[in-house]
């Protein structure tokens, strides 16, 4: 039986299988952590379909999730989007009903459905909470349709939420072809998370909401003199990424992570119009990062769409650079995260 037919049945065997009164809603909770981008994706070649123009490659974020509970009810008459507990803004619900859409579409039934999201973390400020959310939710719902899916292809339908999502599939080092069409863009996993125990310490500056988002973003890099030059180069960046973290070699990975970051911060302010997410406090501490290396320290930065900067470390000097960071001014927090898992069903969470 086709997959499609196969899901429509036994979806039908599971709402056959409620009350005669009423059939069961049909419930799954996932979870999934963010990843911070160590080569970029900024731009797409196609907008609908989130196909970037540039490969991308990632580290999941340990101790960092988003819980997505997804509920598809026979009763209901239109999709619901809880965000902590609270009705989210129309444009959010509105994307999340129509990525439940394919969901709905790849089970073969049209049930709407209640998403209830939480993370604990910062949402909006360049900790990407959209890829997190979108990979929870992918998940949940594939599995309260009874879909059985392979991890690349829930990394494909969490691409179509948000392009980042499809990193957050998988944990520790991930890498996204950037493929030219729905079938050959995708994510997959480059090394586990145990492979190199890195740590993350996002230096908070500001957890208020971005005024641009990344989708907007997205279709503002095309304007940028400098994007063009900075899609060139992609995939020489990559490589000596990909390199750097399969040899654990830190010096090789700063310098092309830092590039990397610095080259879409130029796409991003150069753009029309421009758009700028650093705050004063972020160059201060890019610029202590850039001492502190140069004093020996093994300690690199990038940042996202976002003012709060991503220092990466190994484990070993992850204490000393936290309290170096807790004392700059506008350092309001430091998270820290190693390398985590990727997305999960939570079983018995309903
Ligand atoms: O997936 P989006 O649309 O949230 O875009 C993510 C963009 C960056 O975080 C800035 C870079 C990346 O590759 O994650």
């Amino acid at each position: 039986m086709p997959a499609g037919t196969m899901a429509a049945a036994s979806l039908q065997h599971r709402l056959d299988a409620g009350s005669a009164r009423m059939p069961p809603a049909l419930i799954a909770t996932a979870q999934a952590s963010p990843n911070i981008a160590l080569i970029k994706y900024w731009g797409n070649r196609d907008h609908t379909l989130r196909i970037p123009s540039n490969g991308s490659l990632s580290m999941t974020l340990g101790g960092l999730h988003t819980t997505a509970r997804v509920a598809f009810d026979p009763g209901a008459i239109e999709d619901m989007l809880l965000i902590a507990g609270k009705p989210a803004p129309a444009d959010a619900s509105r994307r999340v009903s129509e990525h439940l859409d394919l969901i709905r579409m790849t089970a073969g039934h049209n049930l709407r459905g209640r998403v209830e999201s939480a993370s604990n973390f910062p949402a909006n400020s360049g900790i990407a909470s959209s890829a997190s959310a979108f990979a929870a939710i992918t998940v949940a719902a594939a599995a309260a349709c009874g879909l059985d899916l392979d991890a690349e292809t829930l990394s494909r339908l969490a691409r179509r939420g948000s392009g980042s999502a499809c990193r957050s599939i998988f944990g520790g080092f991930v890498e996204w072809q950037a493929g030219h069409d729905d079938a050959t863009s995708c994510a997959a996993p480059l090394a586990p998370a145990n492979h190199w125990r890195l740590i993350d310490l996002i230096a908070v500056v500001s957890q208020a909401s971005k005024k641009t988002g990344s989708t907007e973003g997205h279709r503002l890099a095309a304007t940028s003199p400098l994007q063009a030059a900075r899609v060139h180069d992609a995939p020489r960046r990559l490589s000596a990424c990909r390199q750097a973290i399969l040899q654990r070699d830190f010096d090789a990975l700063a310098e092309v992570v830092e590039l990397d970051s610095l080259l879409m911060h130029a796409v991003m302010m150069t753009s029309s119009p421009p758009l700028e997410y650093w705050l004063p406090s972020t160059l201060t501490i890019l610029h202590a990062v850039a001492e502190w290396r140069a004093r020996g320290a093994g300690v690199c930065a990038t940042v996202d769409a976002g003012p709060n900067v991503h220092c990466l470390c190994a484990s070993g000097e992850a204490e000393m650079i936290r309290s170096g960071l807790q004392e700059l001014h506008g350092v309001q927090r430091v998270l820290e995260c190693p390398p985590g898992e990727g997305a999960m069903t939570l079983t018995g969470a309903e």
